[in-house]
C-alpha cells in the first residue's frame, strides 16, 4: 500500500507537521491503517503525538538483517494511527545504510510493512545522502513543503534536478507552500506567481501548538483555517495516489 514522503533538503520547513497530520488524517478521517515512521533522529513525530520515548535506543535495529519491525512498532492513542519511533541510534543510519548489502533495506522492510497497512507515512530527515536515496527509491509520492520566498520554485526545481541526477526516475513530487502568510506582499506573490495552484498551509499559531498540546492539530482547533488546509492537502495527496493508481 501506498509510501508518502515528507520530505525536503532544508529543515524546519514543517516536514514534521505535515507528515504527522497527513497520517492522523489517513488513520483517523481516512479510517486506514496507518504507520508514522519517524526517519529523523530527532523524533519530533513522536514527540507531537505525545509518545513516551522509549528507554532504549532501539530504532536503528530495525535495519538489520534479523529485524523484526511489527516488534518496535507502536499503538498511538489514535484508533488506527501506529508509530515507528525514531531515536540517536539513526544517527549511524547514513554509514549503515551505504554498506554493501544494506542498499535497498528501506525499501525491503517497506514491502514487509505494506502488508499490513493502506498507508505509511515517513517523516524524512533534512538531508540529501544514502538514507534520501532509498527513501526516494521506496516512495509512492513526495510531498515537499516549500516555504513562500522568490526562490520557491528554483528550490522545487533543485530538488528535481538532485532526484534525477541520484536516480533516473523518482516518484511524483506535490510541493506544498508552507507556512504561508497573506498579509505579506512578498508571500501573496509566490501564491500567484510561481506557487500558483500548489496546496497552501497557512502559518499559523494553532499549528505552532501541536508542541505544547503533543497532539494533532484536528484534535483541538479542526475549525481553524490551517486545519481545514490540511484537510485540502490530505485530499490532494489522495488524488494523486488514484491518479497513479496506488490507493
Ligand atoms: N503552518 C505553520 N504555521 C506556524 N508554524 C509552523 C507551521 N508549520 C510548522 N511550523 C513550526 O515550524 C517549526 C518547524 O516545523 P517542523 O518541525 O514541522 O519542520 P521540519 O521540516 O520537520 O524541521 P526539521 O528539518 O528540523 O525536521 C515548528 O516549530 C513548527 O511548529
Ligand atoms: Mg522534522
Amino acid at each position: 500500500m501506498p509510501v508518502i514522503a515528507v520530505y525536503s533538503v532544508k529543515g524546519g520547513v514543517g516536514k514534521t507537521t505535515l507528515a504527522v497530520d497527513l497520517a492522523w488524517r489517513c488513520a483517523q478521517i481516512g479510517s486506514f491503517p496507518t504507520l508514522l515512521w519517524d526517519l529523523d533522529q530527532q523524533g519530533g513525530a513522536g514527540f507531537l503525538l505525545g509518545a513516551p520515548p522509549r528507554k532504549t535506543a532501539r530504532a536503528m535495529s530495525l535495519f538489520h538483517r534479523d529485524s523484526r519491525p511489527r516488534d518496535l512498532i507502536e499503538q498511538t492513542r489514535f484508533g488506527k494511527l501506529h508509530l515507528l519511533q525514531a531515536d540517536e541510534s539513526l544517527r549511524a543510519m547514513p554509514v549503515q545504510l551505504a554498506r554493501i548489502g544494506a542498499k535497498s533495506r528501506l525499501s525491503q522492510l517497506l514491502a514487509f510493512l505494506r502488508a499490513d497497512y493502506r498507508r505509511i507515512v515517513l517523516d524524512c530527515p533534512p538531508m540529501l545522502n544514502e538514507v534520501s536515496d532509498q527513501i526516494i527509491a521506496a516512495a509512492d509520492i513526495i510531498l515537499l513543503p516549500l516555504p513562500p520566498s522568490p526562490l520557491a520554485s528554483r528550490a522545487l526545481e533543485q530538488v528535481r534536478t538532485e532526484l534525477v541526477r541520484h536516480r533516473r526516475s523518482h516518484p511524483p513530487i506535490l510541493p506544498v507552500l508552507s507556512m504561508y502568510d497573506q498579509r505579506r506582499k512578498l508571500h501573496r506573490e509566490v501564491h500567484d506567481g510561481a506557487a500558483k495552484g500548489w496546496p497552501v498551509i497557512p502559518q499559523s499559531s494553532h499549528v505552532e501548538q501541536m508542541a505544547s498540546r503533543r497532539e494533532p492539530l484536528p484534535a483541538y482547533a479542526n475549525w481553524s483555517d490551517a486545519s481545514r488546509a490540511m484537510g485540502r492537502l490530505w485530499s490532494a495527496v489522495e488524488m494523486k495516489l488514484l491518479e497513479q493508481g496506488r490507493t
